[in-house]
């Protein structure tokens, strides 16, 4: 097996010595990239923004932003990273010889004060600058818009879309927060840029296929990272190392590595293997991947699952999503993830996989307990299934402080036939009211056969806002998390009748 190594800005780097828990932002740094910068260390800031080549959707390769300090280095043996200082022009002597031009706009709209945050702006930004599709809206329009970086903070008038005339998305910058120039500056700079053109290199490595995950034994002292190149050859590993922690995205285990200290002795990466990254739409059913990330479900779909197009803009940021991966929000086992809601309302159902074979488990019978599951030990998510056809109304309400890169006080998730003005079938999904994500059954019964009316809602309503045992914590108390269980039925009732008069 070749030494492990990463490509960073064109240069060829061994990973040795680091050791296997190095995040790629400590890898960086310690070999001189200061510009990738450390605001948090747990995903919320963007300041490590940097870009990585990865399968692309609508071209061989995109450059996607991902937050280094999230990330095993190890992760990207054989990969190719661009940091900020490798966006410039290189002149003779090394120095740049000219400003990349989300740079230049950045440094002429006055996008940057102390400069701290910009770097990770900047690959943040270049990431959307190169995604192969964006494209100029025809309408003019749009741009101005409301600005929602960041904290949500960032004002501004207009059309309220959120997509620049050069069609630049501002949830590409959901990730990045600034806490001393203000969002407007930024976002005039995001809307200015262009298009690449033809001779910018890494337009140029989009037309080519992207590197190949590279099978990866990495170890020192007692600690090992490995990457498998077939799912046979996961699931065996995972036989034989019953102390493994699999990553995908690795969003979890760089805030375990970081904030908590934790070092496993032995990580398996499983985001590369084949058999988990298809997308299969069936007659009557959707598959998708485990370790496909939740931008590539996003871009792939493009709005056939409405309920999951309503979840991907309010989960955490697009840096987050740019790795997080489904089988990593259902495999944590979190109470208060935010797709175990909208999973559970499409009644989906999770394939487990070992080396003896494969079942599927409906998600309503997947959690058992705060963290736990009826995932074995060596047991893989290979993927999720969602039965077709999809419930035609459909919503996804995430409380939480901030609109976006929050994590929830309470999510709930709708998805209703109605016929005739009749509820034909409701399922509801609910996060952060109990140990476990939960179907509000007793809910769905007040609904079902009942006329969708006033007095349907309101009694439904008391009946949801008793559903789970919530809890008071610093996020909300137990009381808020009731009310906002039965607000969220009185919204969706406003929007659905909303709809219908308008
Ligand atoms: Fe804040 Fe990485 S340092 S997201
Ligand atoms: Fe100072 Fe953004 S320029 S934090």
């Amino acid at each position: 097996m070749v030494a492990a190594r990463i490509t960073v800005n064109g240069k060829e780097t061994p990973i040795s010595p680091a050791a296997p828990h190095t995040t790629v932002l400590d890898f960086l740094r310690e070999r001189g990239l200061t510009g990738t910068k450390e605001g948090c260390a747990e995903g919320e800031c963007g300041a490590c923004s940097v870009l990585v080549a990865r399968p692309g959707v609508n071209k061989p390769t995109d450059w996607v932003a991902v937050n280094a300090c999230l990330v095993p280095v190890a992760a990207l043996d054989g990969q190719e990273v661009i940091t900020s200082e490798g966006l410039a022009t290189a002149g003779e002597s090394g120095t740049p010889a000219a400003l990349h031009p989300v740079q230049e706009e950045m440094a002429v709209r006055g996008g940057s004060q102390c400069g701290y945050c910009t770097p990770g702006f900047i690959c943040s930004m270049a990431s959307e600058y190169y995604r192969p599709d964006r494209c100029a809206h025809p309408d003019p329009a749009d741009a101005t818009t409301t600005t929602t970086t960041g904290t949500g903070t960032g004002t501004g008038t207009g059309t309220g879309t959120e997509h620049g005339p050069n069609g630049f998305d501002l949830h590409a910058l959901s990730g990045n927060l600034c806490r001393c120039t203000g969002y407007r500056p930024i976002r005039d700079a995001a809307f200015a840029v262009g298009m690449p053109t033809e001779d910018d290199p890494l337009a140029q490595r989009r037309e080519q296929s992207p590197p190949e995950p590279v099978p990866t034994a990495y170890t020192r002292d007692d600690s090992a990272f490995l990457r498998p190149s077939t799912l046979a050859d996961a699931l065996q590993l995972l036989r034989e190392r019953t102390d493994a922690v699999v990553v995908a995205g690795s969003t979890d285990w760089g805030v375990e590595v970081n904030i908590r200290s934790r070092r496993a002795n032995c990580v398996i990466a499983v985001d590369r293997l084949p058999e988990l990254r298809e997308m299969r739409v069936e007659s009557d059913h959707i598959e998708i991947g485990a370790a496909q990330t939740l931008t590539e479900i996003e871009r792939r779909l493009d709005g056939s699952v409405p309920l999951l197009a309503e979840l991907f803009p309010q989960f955490a940021s697009r840096l987050i999503r740019n790795s997080a991966t489904l089988g990593g929000n259902l495999g944590t086992g979190s109470p208060i993830g935010d797709s175990p809601p909208v999973l559970l309302a499409l009644e989906a159902s999770v394939v487990l996989a070992d080396a003896d074979g494969e079942r599927e488990v409906p998600l309503s019978d997947y959690f058992t307990g705060y963290r736990q599951s009826v995932r074995r030990p060596g047991e893989l998510i290979r993927a999720v299934r969602i039965p077709l056809p999809l419930s035609p109304v459909a919503a996804f309400h995430k409380i939480a402080k901030r609109r976006f890169d929050d994590i929830s006080s309470v999510a709930v998730a709708f998805a209703l036939d109605i016929e005739d003005g009749i509820v034909r079938k409701a399922r509801i999904g609910l996060g952060g009211v109990a140990a476990t994500p939960i179907r509000a059954l007793a809910t769905e019964a007040a609904l079902e056969g009942k006329p969708w009316a006033a007095q349907t809602i309101e009694a439904a309503s008391q009946v949801l806002q008793a559903q789970g045992t919530p809890m008071d914590d610093h996020r909300a108390s137990a009381g808020y998390r009731s009310a906002m269980l039965g607000q969220s039925l009185l919204k969706l009732y406003a929007q659905t009748t909303e709809a219908v008069s308008s």
